[in-house]
């Protein structure tokens, strides 16, 4: 592997640009996200978050534009993105946990499968990320058996068991009951408090306000606002951010 360039930005993408057929979905998107920073994006449906997040590990191609991750452009296929890709997070609000496996297996393939690791050392490291997300005891389970919160929070052990350099978080809590999403926030806001690199899409706002670094607003495939989550909560710029602050307040 090459030398990595330790100042360069985790994720950076710069003019992006991607279309689906007629739909203009991602607008000259401009975003970098630095070492230990959470970036909170939030906007209404529609408005591209989801396909934001696909493109930083490529699920899904981009038209124009650069995405760079520590500074290297991301490969177009291969090992090289595959490479890439183990080293990028992604926490969906489906928690897509492998449902004929265990919950440990499921935190340990990836570091066997595609790490090289050992099982008895994945199994050690999966059962302290487990033990982490407060789930250890339900390891010789399947996922049927977990509640939603709880598979979640394997979901992002198994994430984790990949040592990703950054996180990527695509409404993890909107599919779970209320009185699961707490659980689920509070690991993610433990991680961010250990200088986990992170991108998430949530209207939690709470979250944003006790972890994000910066807000960024999104609306018809454009970043409209960005800024720190008290200014951007108190005092929105445009009135797209204060019509959607008000539609998610309940007003
Ligand atoms: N695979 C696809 N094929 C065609 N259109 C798509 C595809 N994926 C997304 N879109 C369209 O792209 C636009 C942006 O979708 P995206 O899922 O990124 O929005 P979002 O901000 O995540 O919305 P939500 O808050 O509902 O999750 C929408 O108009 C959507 O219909
Ligand atoms: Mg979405």
């Amino acid at each position: 592997m090459t030398t990595q360039d330790t100042t360069a930005p985790v994720i950076e993408l710069r003019h992006v640009e991607k279309s689906f057929g007629d739909i203009h979905v991602l607008k000259d998107i401009n975003l970098a996200v630095k070492t230990g920073e959470v970036v909170v994006v939030i906007g209404p449906s529609g408005s591209g978050k989801s396909t934001l997040c696909r493109t930083i590990n490529r699920l899904e191609s981009i038209d124009s534009g650069e995405i760079l991750i520590s500074g290297k452009p991301l490969p177009e296929e291969g090992a090289e993105l595959a490479a890439v890709r183990a080293e990028l997070g992604m926490v969906f609000q489906s928690f897509n946990l492998f449902a004929h496996m265990s919950i440990l297996r499921n935190v340990t393939i990836g570091p066997t499968e595609v790490l090289g690791m050992s099982r008895a050392d994945a199994e050690r490291e999966a059962m302290e990320l487990l033990e982490r997300v407060g789930v250890a005891d339900q390891a010789e389970k399947v996922p049927a058996q977990l509640s939603g919160g709880q598979q979640q929070r394997v979901a992002i052990a198994r994430s984790l068991a990949m040592h990703p350099k950054a996180m990527l978080f695509d409404e993890p809590t909107s599919a779970l009951d209320p009185e699961m999403i707490n659980e689920v926030l509070d690991v993610m806001v433990r991680l961010a408090g250990q200088g986990m690199t992170m991108i998430v899409v949530t209207h939690e706002m709470s979250f944003a306000r006790r972890v994000a670094d910066r807000v960024v607003f999104m609306a018809d495939g454009q970043i409209l606002e960005e800024g720190a989550p008290e200014e951007f909560f108190e005092n929105p710029k445009t009135e797209r951010a204060r019509e959607f602050l008000d539609s998610i307040r309940g007003h």
